[in-house]
């Protein structure tokens, strides 16, 4: 293989920043409804891509929005399609590459209401959504199926915070089984009609800790934690079959026609997470984010752990495929304290790539602030502030910061 760039880029959703008025979503969270275009990126778009420029990347992430696609069952939208065709020519003009993110969080109305996942004709219809975009589509190198399933499913199947809201332990096994194969035919769509497509998953990753390093309870719920969340749905491609060994349920091992559906892994890190065993919390575990380090909380009320970045890249490594970090950010609106959080990743990232480490590539959250989704408009994660009444976008003195982070490193980082 020729020589390769680093992927340098910022990530975005599509339903984060343009919102749908066809998506679960859109009807789940009422503050939305002072918000429904969120930053008008729909309409804005072109604009928007300017913003690249302006840093220097040369990769985007983005996703396409099912729900503007496909609006009804019956009903594909080209227009829609088509304006999702014209940011990948305005990409490909500017020499940035393209990374589209098929799944992210957000559905289509009808698809939750009548074929959620926990259904198996889910697979079917994810599938007839896959082969419309990648016909359109298909040239594109770069690939993430879904954004975050470890997330998406015990959000929408187990805690039932996220749509379609179930808390069922029965449903939540069979939306994993169906979202992997779901997964793995949209791997086998891409692939057929591009062989040179890079198909991945992108992973959310935490580290986990033991709240008391003394507790032999915390320290195993530590241990579970990070086998189940980081690991369980990339072991289970790996080695074609899902094992779930929660303690909460029955040991379920399925064999799933998966091995080797993978050509890297998406890495999304954002914090460590300690854990403590309290019977009284939900399924016997508190999770607390704690500032053990002095490096401070951010908006979110997550630590900021930058060397927790090396831990889940080193296990992303274990599996064998290239890996790309395809989020990593921080919503403060503290300028020195993103600036802070950027460098010291990529510091971490930087001293991974010299042990050696098969990373591709590296994506701030987010380009621009957006609706986040159990926090509303508060959180500011981007590089450019956007004033939700006015629809100003404003570049923060970290954009600035990024590009020149990026540009100092990107004559040292071929692959
Ligand atoms: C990730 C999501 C992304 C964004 C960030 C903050 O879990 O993938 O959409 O909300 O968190």
């Amino acid at each position: 293989m020729g020589e390769r760039k680093f992927l340098w880029g910022v990530a975005t959703s599509a339903f984060q920043i343009e919102g749908s008025p066809f998506a679960d979503w859109a009807t789940w969270d009422e503050r939305l409804r002072a918000h429904p275009d969120v930053t008008h990126h729909y309409h804005l778009y072109k604009e928007d891509l300017k913003l690249l420029k302006e840093i220097g990347v040369n990769a985007y992430r983005f996703s396409i929005e099912w729900s503007r696609i496909q609006p009804a069952q019956d009903r594909w939208d080209d227009m829609a399609l088509g304006r999702y065709l014209e940011i990948v020519r305005i990409l490909r003009e500017e020499q940035i590459e393209p990374v589209i993110t098929l799944h992210h969080f957000t559905h289509p109305r009808w698809f939750l209401e009548k074929f959620p996942w926990h259904r198996e004709e889910s697979i079917l219809k994810f599938a007839e959504y896959v082969k419309h975009i990648v016909e359109a589509f298909g040239e594109v190198r770069y690939w993430i199926t879904f954004n975050e399933p470890n997330v998406l499913l015990l959000g929408g199947y187990l805690d039932g915070c996220m749509p379609p809201g179930v808390k069922d332990q029965t449903s939540y096994v069979h939306a994993n089984v169906n979202l992997l194969l779901a997964h793995a035919e949209a791997y086998d769509i891409l692939h057929g009609r591009n062989a040179q497509a890079e198909v991945g998953l992108a992973q959310n990753m935490a580290v986990f800790a033991p709240y008391r390093s003394w507790s032999p309870l915390d320290r195993f719920l530590a241990r579970v934690a990070h086998r189940y969340y980081n690991l369980s749905l990339l072991e289970a491609i790996r080695i074609g079959r899902l094992r779930l060994r929660f303690p909460i349920f029955k040991k379920i091992e399925v064999d799933l026609p998966l091995r080797g559906k993978l050509d890297f892994i998406g890495v999304n890190y954002y914090t460590r997470i300690h854990l403590q065993f309290n019977p009284f919390c939900r399924m016997g575990v508190a999770l607390r984010y704690e500032d053990r380090e002095g490096n401070g909380l951010t908006d979110m009320g997550w630590e900021i752990y930058p060397r927790g970045l090396e831990q889940v890249l080193r296990e992303a490594s274990t599996f064998g495929l290239p890996v790309m970090i395809t989020e990593n950010g921080i919503a403060t609106a503290d300028r020195r304290k993103k600036d802070w959080y950027i460098k010291s990743h990529l510091d971490i990232l930087e001293g991974c790539l010299k042990k050696g480490m098969d990373i591709r590539g590296y994506f701030y959250w987010s380009l621009m602030d957006h609706y986040e989704w159990l926090k509303g408009m508060d959180a500011r994660f981007g590089l450019y502030r956007v004033d939700f009444e006015t629809l100003e976008r404003k570049a923060t003195p970290v954009a600035k910061f990024y590009s020149f982070l990026i540009k100092r490193r990107s004559g040292t980082f071929l692959l």
